[in-house]
């Protein structure tokens, strides 16, 4: 195996739940200013989960185009990253791996880590594709992010998948070594296995948050990783939009730089695209930054790469400003309790051509609004737990359903 082996995210797609509650009609419920929320915290709308609904069904949905686009042949391993997991033992990718029809000769196994899960799950894979560059591993990162009602996290919430297709000689960015990493025993946000909704200090867990991007920063310097200057952008664990702007400033003060709020604009701006509108997805919030990132750079006009630039000359077929060919963006993954890690992507040549942003623009156009009134019902919803059979109400309009839990088996389908 050459060691300058080029390993990354083949192909990147994700889903988020059917609907969708706005800071509008929380802020109308709650009394708080709108400003707040869409200024203060930078977020405008959460998604919900449909009744039927979970990290399994949206992290199905994410996964079957990118094997509709490259089949599976090629996977061997399935790793599922979740804070929100919905069984203590078996692994939810399990689940994925039933619902799309895939070999039997595949490992499949689940990660937890609070947020930082799924970039833990991205750098493994990446080892396993250097053990044996013929194989791909799918990565899914999927979490419903929820917190008790009328708490300051309320409106922080969230729900997504996105799935990733890690392999050799990527179409997409290619991910560089090193990566800088930090850990701290800190209890800034956490979920008890006897709790359905997550415990957060939420201002500690902010300082916090800054503090293990620092020591992640820095080791990434001493490990030899590149300038701050050699950045085009960067994508930020984002539980809410405007802390990325609260790291990009950190990160520049820690690099002796002035905070100039355009470079921070420039650094970060279309990073928050779809965050802002899906709010924290946990696990799978810093590749929707990376998605936003990438897709704003599309040049086919929202195609999904099937009508695009077929990118066979090995570029885009454009010059246009946008294109990030080349360009490295720096990724900071943050899980609280807390772990972090800084680690440099760069887009390929042609990944232009390989972008889903029609895919990604309707998942979020696509969801049904709902009232406040709908959205506590469901948040305060459980399966009971006696055993009996319990099916799901038929809500979602998504390929994949939860169909219920029956004698304490959660029971999945195509719908
Ligand atoms: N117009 C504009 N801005 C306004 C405003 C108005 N009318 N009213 C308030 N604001 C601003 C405030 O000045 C404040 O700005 P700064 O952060 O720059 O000071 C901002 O809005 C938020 O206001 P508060 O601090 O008063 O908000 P809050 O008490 O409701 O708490 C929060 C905010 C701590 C983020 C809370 O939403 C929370 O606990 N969230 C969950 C925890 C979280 O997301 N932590 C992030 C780090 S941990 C992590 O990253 C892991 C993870 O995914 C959970």
């Amino acid at each position: 195996m050459p060691k300058d082996l080029a390993v990354g995210i083949h192909d990147l797609s994700f889903a988020t739940g059917q609907l969708v509650l706005t800071h509008e009609t929380l802020a109308a419920h709650n009394g708080t200013e709108l400003g707040k929320y869409h200024v203060g915290i930078g977020q405008r709308s959460m998604s919900v989960p449909a009744a039927d609904e979970d990290i399994v069904t949206m992290g199905a949905a994410a996964a079957a185009p990118i094997l509709a686009r490259h089949g599976a042949d090629r996977i061997r391993t399935v790793i599922f990253a979740t804070e929100s997991s919905v069984d203590q033992a078996k692994a939810a990718g399990i689940h994925v791996h039933s619902l799309l029809s895939m070999p039997s000769a595949t490992r499949v196994v689940e990660l937890k880590q609070a947020c930082y899960g799924g970039t833990a799950a991205l750098q493994f894979a990446i080892g396993l594709v250097h053990r044996d560059p013929s194989q791909q591993v799918l990565v899914i990162a999927s979490d419903v992010s929820k917190y008790e009602l009328d708490q300051p996290g309320e409106a922080t919430q969230g729900a997504a998948a996105v799935a990733m297709l890690i392999s050799a000689d990527p179409a997409l960015v290619r991910i560089e070594e090193p990566s800088g990493v930090f850990t701290a025993d800190i209890m800034d946000f956490w979920r008890p296995n006897y709790l359905t909704t997550a415990l957060v200090d939420g201002k500690e867990s902010v300082s916090a948050y800054l503090q293990a991007m620092d020591g992640a920063w820095k080791d990434y310097t001493e490990q030899g990783g590149r300038a701050f200057e050699e950045f085009a952008a960067f994508c930020y664990h984002q539980p809410f939009t405007k802390m990325a702007y609260k790291a990009h400033r950190a990160l520049l003060e820690s690099c002796g730089r002035e905070v100039d709020e355009a470079e921070v604009v420039r650094a970060i701006g279309r990073t928050t695209a779809y965050n802002e509108d899906i709010g924290n997805s946990y696990t799978a919030s810093v590749y929707l930054g990376l998605a936003a990132l990438l897709d704003g750079s599309d040049d086919s006009d929202g195609s999904d790469g099937s009508d695009g630039s077929d990118g066979s000359d090995g570029s885009d077929g454009s010059d246009d400003s946008d294109d990030l060919t080349g360009r490295a963006i720096g990724l900071l993954s943050y899980g609280s309790g807390s772990v972090a890690e800084f680690f440099a992507a760069v887009p390929v040549p042609g990944y232009r051509s390989q972008l889903r942003s029609e895919q990604h623009r309707e998942a979020i156009s696509g969801r049904r609004e709902i009232g406040y009134a709908d959205y506590r019902e469901r948040h305060e919803q459980a399966f009971p737990v006696d055993g009996g059979d319990h099916p799901a109400p038929r809500e979602t309009t998504g390929p994949y359903r939860l169909a219920g839990l029956f004698g304490h088996k959660r029971v999945y389908e195509p719908r």
